[in-house]
């Protein structure tokens, strides 16, 4: 493997910002000084860029069977994308079924990503059921697989959702084997009894998704799920945070000293609940669950990746074609399949709308994007920082750079782009993923199939451990 001296870059870690020049040996971050001598096969000049760790996207959803269909993007176009956009490290959920056993999942998931992928993957996975077969598999998956993030879904009744009681005790296996639960935070119930009135009012458009999935709920489901962890000593971990409801409950049991962490996406802090009036069907380009919210909850979840209330951005990418696959719900909203495509544009969109517009802090951002998802998800410090002995994925990134956002230029296998027009300032140049050039100069120039399969560290052995002992939660 040739030695790479990436120079006169300004480095950018979660804690600081310097110039300094990159040795890159055997794949791995070998050596970071100034004014570097070439030890190296090849010098990269990276005046006037920015060098952070290549991103890590803690939520995807790739070649998933959803709402009647397949997601648009495979692991072989969604990793790309990801990787166009400065992403070099994904996870992704797999989806499990009653009855059959956690380790075929896991398999299938292995078949979809191997040969495809182009940056590096782990996975969660989804728990459905908590049975002794069940329990009987989980230490096997966390410490042989390397998957110690187990996902509960409090909504889609009658397809993923789980019942309290699955979630309790998920959460206390998951405790035991020092893995996190991660929860989709909505009152499912109550959305289902809402839909179904909604239709028999004969309200069919797509603005009655967000109509029927109003923000208390999740605020309710998320508070739920928050007390459950204390009570059970586990790591929490919510998934698309979307409104001022959640984000008050998850401050609060932080507070309270519940190990409880939370997530948005750049949909909720730049698209609001009007985009699903659109005319047309338009509006079912729109549609994620949770919903899209009224302008006013982007103010709140801006202010708390600021102040820490909220410590990571995914982007939940889960790509359906506005042709052939979101008109699944011509006629009847809940029929349309939920998700969108973000994988691409996560990092520019939140440079540009957050550290260009003074919202977060460029080491925020690095936080946000790589560094705390490293930590949470038992990948640092292996990935999610620029330290020697890390590997070598990183990203450089023009600060100055703009791009419009839109279907004609991404690379992801979608008929539309959320954020179609938009202008962003900052763009990721050249992406490296274990020290070999998966984009350069903006041109894909990595292979199928070289990404690899990252097991995990449960979270006992990592540094951010909280002891349950802390927890102070009044149930
Ligand atoms: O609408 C969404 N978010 N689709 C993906 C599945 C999920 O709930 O994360
Ligand atoms: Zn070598
Ligand atoms: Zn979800
Ligand atoms: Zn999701």
């Amino acid at each position: 493997m040739a030695a790479k001296l990436i120079k006169n870059g300004m480095i950018v870690t979660a804690a600081d910002t310097y110039a300094a020049d990159v040795l890159i040996m055997e794949g791995k971050i070998a050596k970071i000084g100034f004014g570097l001598e070439a030890e190296a096969d090849e010098v990269i000049d990276a005046s006037g860029k920015l060098i952070f760790p290549g991103g890590i996207d803690p939520h995807t959803h790739l070649d998933m069977p959803f709402g009647g269909t397949v997601t648009a993007d495979d692991f072989a176009s969604g990793t790309l994308a990801a990787a166009f956009g400065g992403t070099t490290t994904i996870v992704d959920f797999c989806l499990t079924s009653k009855g059959k056993p956690l380790s075929e999942s896991i398999a299938d998931w292995h078949a979809k990503a191997s040969g495809k992928a182009v940056i590096d993957y782990g996975f969660h996975l989804m728990i459905g059921e908590i049975n002794d077969d069940v329990l009987a598999e989980l230490p096997v998956i966390v410490k042989d697989e390397g998957i110690t993030s187990l996902k509960v879904f409090m909504a889609y009744k009658n397809v993923f959702q789980a019942d309290d009681g699955t979630l309790f005790r998920t959460m206390l296996a998951a405790k035991e084997l020092g893995a996190m639960v991660m929860v989709h935070a909505e009152n499912g119930d109550v959305i289902e009894f809402l839909i179904d009135k909604a239709l028999k009012e004969g309200n069919t458009e797509p603005i009655y998704h967000a109509l029927t999935r109003p923000s208390v709920i999740e605020g309710e489901a998320t508070g739920r799920a928050a007390k459950l962890a204390a009570l059970a000593g586990a790591r929490l971990y919510v998934v698309h945070v979307t409104c001022a409801e959640a984000v008050q409950q998850i401050s609060e049991a932080r507070s309270l000293g519940a190990d409880v962490w939370g997530e948005t996406c750049p949909q909720y802090l730049v698209l609001d609940q009007s985009y699903l009036e659109k005319p047309d069907f338009e509006g079912a380009k729109y549609v994620w669950s949770p919903p899209l919210r009224e302008a006013y909850h982007q103010d709140v979840l801006w202010n708390a990746l600021k102040s820490g209330q909220l410590q990571t951005i995914g982007s939940d990418h889960c790509s359906f074609n506005f042709d052939g696959q979101k008109d699944l719900g011509l006629g009847d909203f809940s029929k349309i399949p939920n998700g969108g495509p973000v994988i691409e544009d996560r990092l520019s969109l939140l440079f540009s709308e957050g550290v260009k517009k003074g919202r977060i802090t460029l080491n925020q951002f690095v936080d946000l994007t790589a560094t705390r998802n490293a930590r949470l998800f038992g990948l640092f410090p292996r990935k999610g920082t620029i330290a020697i002995g890390s590997d070598a994925d990183i990203v450089i990134f023009d600060p100055e750079a703009e791009r419009v956002l839109s279907e004609e230029t991404h690379h992801m296998n979608v008929d539309y782009n959320p954020f179609e027009g938009m202008n962003v300032t900052g763009v990721p140049i050249s992406v490296l993923s274990r020290g070999e050039f998966v984009i350069r100069d903006r041109q894909f120039v990595g292979a199928a199939g070289t990404g690899r399969y990252l097991k995990r560290t449960p979270y006992s052995t990592v540094d951010n451990t909280v002891p349950a002992a802390n927890v102070k939660i009044k149930l």
